[in-house]
């Protein structure tokens, strides 16, 4: 004879495990099933180099770059995946240094979208784009004259040997259960050429 401690033990043992096959499933499930996106576009507008300061004390004077830009992408394929909590954006800039080939990623601007967010992303801009009729969702990003969030500067303290960069919105997606999976949400159309620093 169990007793009835020994008995809702093993109940509550086999319901553990009963879960553990159910989210194994999911994760397996959503893994196979990854929606894709369309790559989208990221548009870069007045890229400056100028001479400053990183925010921070003692920091000493050095070219930094600051640009704006305008983001468009249609990210609901991802968040009407069911297994999405959420999905982490950010914009990065990848270069190269001619004469030493020291390649850098630097990000520029990030974002949290929750699946909560039941209006299209909308970042801080001059003024919002008008929405198009029958283009809801959650999911369709569109940052116009965004600014970047991120000091951006060169480890050796200047652009001068920086030719180009590319512009690339990368997203992290976290699921509810399973891994965490990633990819490109836009890009630039081609390099964008790193201006001469201005001079004051
Ligand atoms: C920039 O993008 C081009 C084209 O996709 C690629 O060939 C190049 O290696 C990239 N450069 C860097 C520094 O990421």
């Amino acid at each position: 004879m169990y007793s009835t401690l020994q008995r809702l033990n093993h109940l509550s043992s086999l319901a553990t495990t009963y879960i553990m096959i159910l989210l194994g499933l999911i994760s397996i499930a959503s893994f196979l099933s990854h929606p894709s996106v369309n790559t989208g576009n990221v548009e870069i507008k007045d890229l400056i180099i100028q001479k400053g300061r990183l925010r921070r004390w003692g920091a000493r004077q050095e070219e930094l770059a600051s640009l704006h830009f305008d983001i468009r992408t249609d990210l609901n394929p991802l968040l009407n995946s069911y297994n999405t909590k959420q999905l982490f954006v950010y914009l990065t800039a990848s270069y190269e240094e001619g004469s030493t080939g020291n390649a850098h990623e630097v990000v520029v601007w990030d974002r949290i979208i929750q699946r909560a967010d039941i209006r299209d992303i909308r970042a801080v801009g001059n003024k919002l784009p008008k929405a198009k009729a029958g283009r809801k969702g959650r999911g369709n990003v569109r940052v116009e004259a965004g600014k970047n969030k991120y000091q951006w500067r060169n480890p050796s303290g200047t652009f001068k040997d920086v030719e180009y960069a590319n512009m690339t919105l990368h997203y992290h997606l976290m699921p509810y259960v399973g891994v965490l999976s990633s990819g490109v949400a836009a890009t630039a159309q081609g390099p964008v050429t790193i201006p001469e620093l201005i001079k004051r």
